[in-house]
């Protein structure tokens, strides 16, 4: 948690002009030209030509951690790759998958700023000597394809990429792929799999994708925010974006907050601001204020669940959020009012994990679909008080027992529930008779007109596409 000088200071409340993704909700056009007068592609010859070694060394010095879900060292990954080549070619590839419950960050960079990705393609790869990036998209977002495609064919016509990439002298490609839609897609080595055309199930590591990645070759394989930052770090400099946010935990970052908040949103904030600052600040409060928050998912599905004592103390970012138990992830932010049955809830994760598992792993496969079926029965209150225990061991046979991490995704959520909420599964096991589930029945939408409705009107839906 905080240390004394890091509590004094308070964190969030970014200025704009700070603000990375300027055209986060479609203000402007996503095309090539309104890109390059919010800043993008602007010298970018010149940041190639301090060369490979200072774009890494950079990127280490900003303190950027992976912003797809475990927060490793960005530059520290980046200089995983070899500098020399043996023979093989090099890929970037970008994760564009983006299938976790709640997190749809990517997908706003993707269709309203796509030339910020792209142009970090470029920088990115070129740091890690890479020949080509593929770039994997999940099969759901066909709108987000097609404009990212579009856009990546403006940067081949204006001389941004292919031979002599903006006159930098560096060949350099970018390819767009469509997933199918799975979840486990999205897991580095399954996402290689299946970008080669095989069945997206993980693979055992080592050897790591630095060393074997696509098609044989080295490879990283990044998220599209981790990426879409980087040009903008490289022309501020390391030591602005290491000024956001507490030591280790730096930079600005997009959260995604859904659920029982009164507006919705994906903004643009500094990491460790309070949780509490961000609902209230940003989403116009918990529905029926802070007193009706029951608990909070502060980073995307798999990550344990947290109870109002603590979000209205903890900071968002990596370091809090694990010493509270749960974790950053990909700050998909999901609240919870009291209208929420947790049990229920968490039975629906489970649901989840157990559908997205590739089966490969015996713990994940079987395991997952005992969480289920335990948790539908403990929801009725169809279940012994011992059971509690045995749904606990279940988790921890499951947890760092499997080869990829879907296995810790499943039995996550499912300890949070028994650490945070034990007390309502105890009193669902003894009273039975007072379960009502019509009490629980979720209504996503409240029946009020949304306090978004001119700007959805404006600048939402098909409006994104603009193809003309
Ligand atoms: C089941 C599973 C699903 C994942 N899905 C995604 C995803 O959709 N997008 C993503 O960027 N990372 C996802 N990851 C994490 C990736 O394996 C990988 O760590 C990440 O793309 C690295 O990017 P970063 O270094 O920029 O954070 C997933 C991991 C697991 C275990
Ligand atoms: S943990 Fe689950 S999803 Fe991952 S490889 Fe094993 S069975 Fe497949």
């Amino acid at each position: 948690m905080a240390s004394v000088d890091e509590k004094s200071r308070v964190y969030g409340g970014m200025r704009d002009s700070d603000r990375i993704f300027t055209n986060l909700y479609g203000e402007q056009d996503w095309r090539l030209v309104d890109a390059m007068k919010r800043g993008d592609w602007y010298k970018t010859k010149e940041i190639m030509w301090m060369g490979p070694d200072w774009i890494v060394q950079e990127i280490k010095d900003s303190g950027l951690r992976g912003r797809g879900g475990a927060g490793f060292p960005s530059g520290l990954k980046w200089s995983f790759m070899p500098k020399k080549s043996d023979g093989r070619p090099s890929f970037l590839v970008i994760n564009a998958d983006e299938s976790e419950p709640g997190t749809c960050k990517d997908r706003e960079i993707m269709r309203k700023d796509p030339h910020k990705l792209i142009e970090g393609t470029l920088l990115a790869g070129y740091a890690m000597r890479a020949r080509a990036c593929y770039v994997y998209i999940r099969g759901e977002y066909f709108n987000e394809a097609v404009v990212l495609d579009e856009a990546i064919h403006e940067a081949y016509k204006a001389g941004f990429l292919g031979k002599n990439a903006c006159g930098s002298g560096y060949d350099y490609d970018v390819y767009l792929h469509r997933g199918a839609g799975a979840y486990i897609c999205g897991e580095e080595t399954s996402l290689i799999e299946s970008l080669e055309g095989k069945q997206g199930k993980p693979r055992l590591k080592p050897p790591f994708p630095a060393n074997v990645g696509v098609f044989g070759c080295p490879s990283t394989v990044t998220n599209v925010e981790t990426v879409a930052v980087a040009p903008t770090i490289l022309r501020r400099g390391a030591s602005w974006f290491a000024g956001f946010g507490r030591k280790n935990n730096s930079g600005t970052k997009l959260f995604a907050i859904s659920g029982h908040v009164n507006n919705p949103i994906v903004v643009e904030e500094e990491m460790s601001i309070p949780m509490r600052d961000l609902i209230d600040k940003h989403c116009g409060g918990v529905r029926g204020g802070w007193n009706n928050l029951q608990a909070v998912i502060p980073g995307g599905s798999s990550v344990p669940v947290l109870p109002i004592d603590e979000c209205s103390e903890a900071l968002m970012d990596f370091d809090d959020l694990k010493a509270r138990g749960s974790g950053l992830g990909t700050a998909a932010v999901t609240v919870m009012d009291k209208s929420v049955d947790m049990i229920a809830a968490i039975r629906r994760l489970a649901h989840f994990y157990k559908h997205e598992s590739c089966g490969q792993c015996t713990p994940c496969r079987e395991g997952s679909h005992w969480l289920e079926a335990i948790l539908l029965r403990m929801e009725t209150g169809d279940a012994d008080v011992r059971e509690i225990a045995m749904l606990e061991e279940i988790s921890r046979q499951i947890e760092g027992h499997t080869i990829c991490a879907l296995g810790d995704a499943a039995a996550w959520p499912v300890q949070g529930l028994i650490r945070r909420f034990k007390d309502v599964m105890e009193n669902r096991i003894a009273h039975p008779d007072k379960f009502d589930p019509q009490a629980h029945f979720q209504k996503a939408w409240s029946g009020l007109k949304p306090a978004n409705t001119d700007w959805v009107t404006q600048h939402g839906g098909s409006n994104v596409l603009n193809l003309s």
